[in-house]
């Protein structure tokens, strides 16, 4: 309908009429125009929605940049500076107002910086590059800005500028600099770690030295003493016969000195001796073998060798009614390594195996040892009697300082250093519980050559 106004003025009727135009043109066009009218109400609406929206984003934008801790410049293709953020703002000591518009050289220290920015632009490719660029900061001193730069394209992909982000390497030196302290204090405390669990390792091995030497040290002294007071009773003897002293004086005195019973027990005495005396060189020279514990020297070692040490050393250390079964399969088993090491891990292995198998009532420790070979490896088995390991403790026997001992009596750190020494040779160190009960530990090496 046209708008009543319209057709009741008559004045407008009688000009329309004039120029020839009808009633329903008139109507037609007033219709078209409150079409024209609404259409335009409509986008209205929709451009403030749009404006309204577009402001959000924009805000958030803002806030991300303001939030960035890195330096951020965006410049066009010319090099003026187009948007900043407010750690840049802050660092230069300009606002980005100010900043806008302005030539991205002008924020540089000095011609070298400049030179080095239209180098790297030059040669950017389309994954952008990184440059060293010194900035002149708030206080007109010079500060060195890692910075990484990135091409931006239009969204038909031409280069329409460059964003350049970064982090004045002052802070990230001071952050480099705490971590490299951090980690040589951790490198030292693991150090310290290690130490101590070597002395703890040498701690054992000393005290079944000990025991070892003690046993033949105790009988050549004795013989020694009892040569002595031989040597006393033969020199009578013999002043006396010097002396010129009758035959039946020196019958009497041949009797009374027990001359002839001491001269019969003269080479066993002697014997004694000089097996003690080898025994203890031979313990000595077994010592030299495995005193190669901190050595990283990797030569051919006889595993087997190592596990009769083993067991050897921590019976006659701390586990003197420990029963271990070990029968070392005919073919050699030599791996590659630093027998030293591989002593260490072999007699915490049995350690722990004497460890939870002592103290259980009316139980003999026992202690298992099978050796499997394949063309590649060579894997050890050592099963104990003791209670096995609680299935919640399996995932963590390895882990530094885990240990069910009472205080003083274990570091936790047998197994963890054990895992370590095994992995460098190339192996694998398993724990499980045996299907006939007791803990079993699997250790496989690679063989040697
Ligand atoms: N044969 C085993 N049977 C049962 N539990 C074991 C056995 N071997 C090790 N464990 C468990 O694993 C823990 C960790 O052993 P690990 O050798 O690492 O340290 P530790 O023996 O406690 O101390 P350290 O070896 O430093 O003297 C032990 O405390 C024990 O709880
Ligand atoms: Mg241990």
């Amino acid at each position: 309908m046209p708008p009543a106004g319209v057709l009741a003025d008559p004045a407008l009727r009688a000009h329309s009429q004039l120029d020839g135009v009808d009633d329903a043109t008139w109507v037609e066009v007033i219709r078209k125009m409150d079409e024209v009218y609404s259409q335009l109400v409509a986008d209205e609406v929709a451009l403030e929605q749009k404006n309204a929206e577009l402001e959000q984003s924009q805000r958030f934008v803002y806030g991300l940049l303001a939030a960035m801790s890195d330096v951020l410049v965006a410049c066009d293709e010319h090099g003026r500076i187009e948007q900043t953020n407010a750690a840049l703002c802050d660092l230069v000591g300009r606002a980005d107002w100010a900043l806008a518009g302005t030539p991205m050289a002008g924020l540089l220290a000095d011609d070298a910086a400049v030179q080095r920015l239209r180098a790297t632009l030059a040669g950017i490719g389309r994954g952008g590059a990184n440059v060293e660029l010194e900035l002149r900061d708030a206080a007109g001193q010079p500060v060195p800005v890692d910075l990484n730069v990135t091409p931006r394209r239009d969204a038909r992909g031409r280069c329409i500028g460059h964003v350049f982000v970064g982090r004045p390497l002052g802070e990230l030196k001071r952050a480099y600099h705490q971590l490299r302290e951090a980690h040589e204090a951790l490198k030292r405390t693991q150090q310290q770690l290690l130490h101590s669990e070597k002395m703890a390792s040498l701690g054992r091995l000393v005290a079944g030295v000990a025991h070892e030497l003690n046993n033949p040290i105790s009988f050549v002294l004795g013989n020694v003493h009892a040569l002595q007071r031989y040597c006393v009773r033969l020199r009578r003897y013999l002043d006396a016969l010097h002396g010129g002293a009758g035959a039946a004086e020196l019958d009497a005195l041949r009797g009374e000195l027990r001359i002839d019973a001491m001269t019969a027990d003269l080479p066993s005495l002697m014997e004694g001796t000089l097996e003690g005396a080898q025994r203890t060189a031979d313990i000595v020279q077994g010592l030299k073998r495995f005193s190669a514990i901190d050595r990283e020297e990797r030569t051919r070692v006889d595993l087997a060798a190592v596990v009769e040490r083993a067991v050897h050393w921590v019976c006659k250390g701390t586990a003197p009614a420990f029963v271990v079964h070990w029968q070392p399969p005919a073919e050699p088993l030599e791996v590659s390594g630093s027998a030293g090491q591989l002593l260490q891990v072999l007699m915490n292995l049995v350690q722990n195996a004497y460890d939870a198998a002592a103290g259980r009532p009316g139980i003999v420790p026992q202690l298992w040892i099978g050796a499997e070979t394949d063309a590649r490896h060579i894997r050890l088995r050592l099963r104990d009697n003791g209670p096995g390991i609680p299935p919640e403790q399996l995932g963590h026997l390895f882990d530094p300082f885990f240990t069910t001992k009472a205080p003083g009596k274990g570091t936790g750190l047998g197994l963890s250093i054990s895992y370590g020494i095994v992995e460098q040779h190339g192996g694998r160190l398993d724990a499980a519980n045996a299907p006939e009960g007791g803990a079993e530990f699997t250790l496989e090496l690679p063989r040697s050559g």
